[in-house]
């Protein structure tokens, strides 16, 4: 049957586009932090949109499931496969000119984030998205995850920058809506249906993208607190006055004390802050005196760099982007990516930590994240991947503090049994009744979400 089924899909994509060698099965059956692990019976890597239409016909025929799979950098298990058929966007890289009038671009589905953004950049304009696994994530991933990142704070996140996309829906029907008119009020939004419906809804080929302006001039800087609520406090304070913030990222000593040790980083100062705070502004003039004066005015700051060429900038950014992976090399974190009311982030700062360590002593609890929306990055490292105690007893915090149990990274398989913390029984029936009208055999990652 399933030899049957891989002579028919070589019919489709041809025989370099069907790999069964369990060796370079491995790494699509995988993923990042090393927790989610399976056995894709193939990868089929299709080049079109009539290519995936016929794939996905063809599994429903043979009811076999389908695993999307773009960069499977993802952290909630979602694209890695226990034994289904994984669909790579891998050959769907396409990317078209930059429309300059609309400010706009097409791309294809397995183009990664990094080259879409330099391409928008040459043309001067700037896709705003941004996220630590740039380099592999693809558009179709963000978008199948809503991903969040860095600059979500002054742009908003995927879902807000997709003007149209194309993808082939469970039924194995391809919708596509890609002439980027920005004003369309007909109907149900598809494409904002898509962003973040993790690979359930439909295989996404193809998206019309909104560009931004290209802000030719960039500064940040790492300032030092001594509390984590004077850093909080810092960074309301900032967003309350200037409008040119990019991206504002919370750290605290011991993730600083652990990404210098495992990368031989220099320490930023010469004491140790309590908290850090990267704060990056951007700007068609030079918005170094507005971050001064903000930064200024505010009375808890401890030791500040300031960073202003690109080489400057990148080696501060190093202290917030290796935080996940000296994490991985302490063995395989837990993933709690939460969002809190900002009425709430410095309680619960102050209170997840200890909480952790009360119940399991072992345990060591990793904060970091994107301040500016509130959302924390919650690693523990120290426990066994499959016990979830730590877990339970974190996200059942974040929801009694009215928080969100999964901020950017999605539901995957990794928070599916606590979806009705962030939902009501009403919204999880609606979202089970798209799925069946879209999904009618459930093909498509029918183990994520629900
Ligand atoms: P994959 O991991 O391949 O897939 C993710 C999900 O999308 C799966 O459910 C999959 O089935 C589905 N999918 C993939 N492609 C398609 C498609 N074409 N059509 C339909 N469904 C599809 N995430 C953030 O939000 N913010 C961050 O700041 C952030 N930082 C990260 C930093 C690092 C170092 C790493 C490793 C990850 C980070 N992530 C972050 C998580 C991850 O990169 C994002 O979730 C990203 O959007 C996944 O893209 P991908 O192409 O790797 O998707
Ligand atoms: C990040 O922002 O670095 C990732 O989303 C967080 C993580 O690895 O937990
Ligand atoms: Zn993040």
């Amino acid at each position: 049957m399933v030899n049957q089924l891989v002579r028919e899909l070589r019919q489709i994509v041809g025989e370099g586009g069907v790999i069964t060698d369990p060796d370079m099965l491995v790494r699509h059956s995988t993923d990042w932090t090393g927790r989610f692990t399976g056995q894709a019976k193939a990868v089929v890597r299709p080049s079109s949109t009539s290519e995936v239409a016929e794939i996905v016909m063809l599994c429903r025929q043979h009811s076999a499931a389908i695993v999307p799979q773009g960069g499977n950098t993802g952290m909630v298990g979602g694209s890695v496969p226990v034994d289904e058929i994984v669909l790579s966007t891998a050959r769907m890289s396409g990317i078209e000119p930059v429309d300059c009038d609309a400010q706009q671009v097409t791309v294809g589905a397995g183009a990664t984030l990094a080259m879409v953004r330099a391409h928008a950049n040459a043309s001067r304009l700037a896709y705003t998205v941004d996220i630590g696994s740039r380099d592999t994530a693809t558009i179709g991933g963000t978008i199948a995850t809503n991903a969040g990142g860095l600059n979500l704070l002054r742009y908003g996140g995927t879902r807000e920058q997709v003007v149209g996309l194309e993808a082939v829906l469970g039924t194995g029907g391809v919708v596509s809506h890609l002439g980027g008119l920005v004003k369309d009020n007909t109907g149900y939004h598809l494409p904002a249906l898509l962003c973040g419906s993790e690979g359930t809804l439909g295989v996404i080929t193809r998206a019309r993208l909104r560009l931004m302006p290209f802000h030719a001039h960039r500064v940040a800087a790492l300032v030092g607190f001594a509390s984590t609520a004077d850093a909080v406090e810092s960074v309301t304070a900032w967003r309350a006055a200037l409008d040119v913030i990019d991206a504002v990222e919370l750290m605290l000593e011991p993730g600083m004390r652990l990404v210098c040790e495992t990368f031989g980083l220099r320490r930023p100062f010469a004491e140790p802050a309590a908290a850090y705070v990267l704060v990056e502004v951007a700007a068609h003039a030079d918005p170094t005196e507005l971050l001064a004066s903000a930064v200024s005015a505010t009375p808890t700051v401890g030791d500040i760099a300031v960073a202003v060429d690109g080489g400057q900038r990148a080696a501060l950014w190093r202290y917030r982007e290796d935080h996940p992976l000296a994490i991985n090399q302490l063995g395989v974190p837990h993933k709690l990516d939460v969002t809190l009311p900002a009425s709430r982030l410095v309680e619960f700062l102050e209170t997840v930590g200890p909480l952790v360590q009360s119940i399991e002593p072992a345990a060591r609890t990793w904060l970091f994240g994107h301040v500016g929306d509130g959302n924390i990055h919650v690693n523990v490292t120290g426990l066994p991947p499959e016990d979830e105690g730590v877990d339970d007893i974190v996200l059942n915090l974040v929801s009694e503090m009215s928080g969100s149990i999964s901020a950017e990274h999605g539901v995957g398989v990794a928070k599916k049994r606590w979806l009705h913390l962030s939902r009501s029984v009403a919204e999880i029936d609606a979202m089970r009744a798209i799925k069946h009208a879209l999904d009618p055999d459930n093909i498509l990652n029918p183990r994520v979400l629900f």
